[in-house]
């Protein structure tokens, strides 16, 4: 969500902080600022996209080598120009950036306009500002120790870049349950939400930890201590992301990029762990964890959105493959619904970005009653990755894309590992079954690629219904989160109402909703409950539904009923998830971009939501 850049350095601070923050527009935002300093200190912010802002300052003094940008995802006041971060301290010395929430802003802002502070925007952001002067002054520190200080009082979450006028060859910056990584070049810093905006500079990073600051200074160490004013030294990571893998590499959006990524990117996702020659299945990351696993009483899933129907495919898949009880729940709510927890059940969070707020809290709350918390992560070093004992990446490589597509098959083919790691260890499965199932997860990347070969016919389905206002997704069993996530795709990028639902319970209220105007997508693969399916798909087609089936290659009785049929290969019932998913990715993607929508970046939508 939103986005930080900052650089300081030898060369003009500008064109790298632009492209800093055209790297993470993927994010999500709503308007967006930079800062440039060298004997002045010149901030340019407004409403709208990056190239806005590029449009803005033209013409305008944009000199300096060392600079903060910011992209903001409004959460206090309206995204307008004036919202828009930095924002100044009252003697206009000091600029400051901010990824986050203060939750205490209203008091501290009373405070400050007791002290004759005044407020030019509607943000929380603000007083921590107003705070930091108000500090330097009334206490007569340097803005290093203000920054420390004031956020001793500050309540809430925050990744913050600090410029002061006084301080030209200083950068401050700080996180806490924002994340933030520092990269370390020849004489040259650069500070940023992630590590996109890195990488064609260097890949020596330093991830930033809770109530940490770093002072970073030009011409010496990075120096990095706590809000308690303890020193750390800093631990310098290599990064091993790569620019093409961020770049859309010919490809008219981002999300068709990484939609047709999948046969590599799920492959990814098992490689060194799905050995076919010795019939094993490894999870190295959590070698440490599995007898814990195996003795858990029940696992407990959390997520959100995309990241939660993968949790959903792997309930099914651990239930049945190992036999090991699982729930599933949204972050947000298990965070706030004070569950029940012991030592013998382990969580296992999923998150595509590993900073999702909402689940970084349900870790630790799960950590605190003393269960063990196992992370499913994307995104390398996150701090859903850090924060949890140990996990599992699923090594998807970068989702710039906001809608969630190749993260999601490289959850469920880990999910799906893990399911079947259990069941070895346990000897839940015949061997023959077993063996039958790790061959066919081995072929799932070939047949991912036969799918994306119905690009055309999907296009070809998405003229005809680019214009509706409502759907419906349909399936059961393992093919119910499919459906889920269908509809999730389909409202995201294309802002068409979609509903998910087992096929079953259309009866119990959906069904009011069928007419000749409303498409309903069955996913109605010939494994599972395929007859019960039918019976559903006659029951929409009586009521004169538009249906588009998923199917199974060489079906007959779906193609009789359906006005549109896709055909997938066939696979283990277990596995259908793996496939049936890309056609509905597919067929979201075209209808949104034929209703001319925003694709990579939708409306209202961050890439990773650090707030709750
Ligand atoms: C996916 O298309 C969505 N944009 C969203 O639901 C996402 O899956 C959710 O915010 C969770 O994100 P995470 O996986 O990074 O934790
Ligand atoms: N809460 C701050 C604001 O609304 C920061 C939002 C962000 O993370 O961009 O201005």
């Amino acid at each position: 969500m939103c986005g930080i850049v900052a650089y300081i350095g030898p060369r003009e601070a500008y064109p790298i902080l632009i492209k800093g923050l055209h790297r993470l527009e993927y994010r999500g935002y709503d308007s967006a600022g930079i800062c440039l300093l060298n004997d002045d200190i010149r901030v340019f912010k407004c409403k709208g996209k990056v190239s806005d802002l590029e449009a803005f300052v033209e013409g305008k003094n944009i000199s300096g080598n060392i600079g903060m940008a910011h992209t903001r995802w409004a959460t206090h006041g309206e995204p307008n120009t004036i919202n828009a971060h930095p924002h100044f301290s009252q003697n206009r010395t000091i600029a400051l950036i901010h990824n986050g929430i203060i939750e205490n802003y209203a008091v501290l802002r009373s405070e400050l306009k007791n002290r004759g502070y005044q407020f030019t925007s509607d943000t929380d952001t603000e007083v921590l500002v107003h705070l930091i002067e108000d500090i330097m002054i009334s206490e007569q520190v340097a803005v290093e120790e203000a920054v420390r200080v004031a956020l001793n009082q500050v309540i809430g979450a925050y990744a913050i870049v600090i410029l002061a006028k006084e301080f030209p060859d200083k950068i401050i910056a700080a996180r806490k349950g924002s994340p933030m990584v520092i990269g370390i070049g020849k004489g040259e810093f650069f500070v940023a939400s992630d590590a996109t905006p890195l990488i064609e500079y260097t890949n020596n990073v330093v991830y930033l930890n809770d109530e940490e600051i770093a002072i970073i200074e030009r011409g010496k160490e990075l120096k990095i201590k706590t809000i308690k004013n303890q020193s750390h030294s800093p631990y310098i990571q290599k990064l091993s992301m790569s620019l093409n893998e961020i770049e859309k590499g010919g490809f008219e959006h981002f999300m068709l990029k990484e939609i047709y990524e999948q046969p590599r990117s799920i492959f990814d996702s098992m490689r060194g762990r799905l050995h076919i020659d010795q019939g094993i299945v490894t999870l190295g990351g959590i070698r440490d964890y599995e007898q814990k696993i195996l003795n858990a009483k029940r696992i407990i899933i959390v997520a959100c959105g995309t990241s939660w129907h993968a949790g959903l495919v792997g309930e099914y898949l651990i239930e049945d493959l190992a036999r090991i009880p699982v729930e599933v729940e949204y972050s947000s709510e298990f965070r706030y619904r004070n569950p029940i927890l012991n030592e013998d059940d382990v969580v296992i969070a999923i998150s595509q970005s590993g900073e999702t707020a909402d689940t970084l809290a349900a870790i630790d709350l799960a950590k605190t009653k003393g269960a063990t918390v196992l992370g499913i992560c994307n995104v390398v070093g996150s701090s859903i990755a850090r924060a949890t004992h140990a996990g599992v990446y699923t090594h998807a490589g970068p989702e710039i894309g906001v809608a969630s597509t190749k993260a999601f098959t490289a959850q469920v083919a880990v999910l799906t590992l893990l399911g079947l790691l259990l069941a070895q260890k346990k000897g839940t499965l015949p061997n023959s079954e077993f063996h039958k199932l790790l061959l066919e997860l081995d072929s799932i990347p070939a047949k991912v690629e036969q799918i994306l070969l119905l690009n055309e016919k999907i296009r070809d389905i998405a003229t005809i219904y680019k214009d509706v206002k409502n759907s419906l997704y349909l399936g059961r069993g393992y093919n119910f989160p499919v459906a889920l996530e269908g509809a999730l795709k389909l409202k995201e990028i294309s802002y068409v109402h979609a509903e998910g639902y087992p096929a079953a319970e259309m009866k119990h209220g959906p069904i009011a909703l069928i007419d000749e105007h409303m498409p309903v997508v069955f996913i109605a693969t010939r494994r599972g409950i395929y007859e019960k399916v039918i019976s559903n798909i006659e029951e929409v087609k009586a009521r004169k539904g538009k249906i588009i089936a998923i199917v199974t290659e060489g079906d007959e009785s779906v193609k009789n009923l359906a006005d549109h049929c896709i055909e997938i290969p066939d696979t283990e019932e277990m596995l259908i998830p793996l496939l049936a998913t890309i056609p509905l990715q597919l067929l979201s993607y075209h209808i949104a971009v034929m209703r001319n929508c925003n694709v990579d970046q939708p409306r209202n939508l961050a890439k990773s939501v650090t707030v709750e």
